[in-house]
């Protein structure tokens, strides 16, 4: 089957692609609603895209009635906020945070998760989450008629202890099956993490 996206109304064409790009890494995503309280959403429209400097990437559209999602509207006007990677006892919680509430009404009073401090990032991390990246806005792009591309640069990364490990030498390593996260497939799906595969890339 070939599918011509030309022939697709807008609709198919997110139906279309967030069933073939999979499985899409999900960034559960803390953001300041600037009256003291904090907004939580997730986002599969997601990435690492840069590592000079270290950027992630974010697409977030619009509600049905046309105005900015929160999380965008805090991201634009307050900068920074705090990328979760959620393991799969979280996904109940984190799916709790996608419904649309009025503007200012946080998700965080609907789910029980701790908040900590972030090693003096101005925005808290939730503690139950094994990564967490705090980011600064470093670029945005409009994306057709309603997408908001955002570029966060990453200032600080937190991986839980539990989810290190130390090698022969020392070194830490950061173990994916410890980390265990959460990955979006098409519509209602997710995913969890399967076997972890070792493979040298060529020489
Ligand atoms: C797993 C998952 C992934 C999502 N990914 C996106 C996305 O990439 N972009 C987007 O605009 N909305 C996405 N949504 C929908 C938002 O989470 C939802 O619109 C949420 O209410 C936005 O919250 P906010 O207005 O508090 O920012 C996703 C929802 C779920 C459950």
């Amino acid at each position: 089957m070939i599918i011509d996206m030309a022939s697709l109304s807008p609709n198919q064409v997110y139906f279309s692609l967030i069933q073939t790009v999979i499985p899409r890494p999900i960034a559960w995503v803390l953001s300041d609603n600037g009256d003291g309280s904090h907004n939580l959403a997730p986002f599969s429209y997601f990435n690492a895209v840069a590592s000079d400097p270290p950027l992630i990437m974010l697409s977030i559209g619009s509600r049905p009635d046309g105005s900015p999602k929160d999380t965008r509207e805090n991201i634009e006007q307050r900068k920074h906020f705090v990328v979760h990677i959620a393991h799969p006892e979280m996904l109940e919680s984190l799916n709790e945070t996608s419904r649309s509430l009025p503007s200012g009404q946080s998700e965080l009073e609907r789910i029980s998760v701790d908040l900590t401090d972030f090693g003096g990032f101005s925005l808290p991390r939730i503690s139950q989450c094994r990564v967490a990246l705090a980011c600064e806005l470093y670029s945005s792009q409009r994306l057709g008629s309603d997408q908001l591309l955002i570029l966060g640069q990453v200032q600080k990364i937190y991986v839980a202890d539990e989810a290190c490990e130390k090698d022969a030498k020392g070194r830490s390593r950061i173990r994916a099956d410890l980390i265990n996260p959460i990955g979006r497939l098409g519509t209602d799906e997710y995913c969890t993490m399967g076997e972890v595969i070792s493979l040298r890339r060529p020489a």
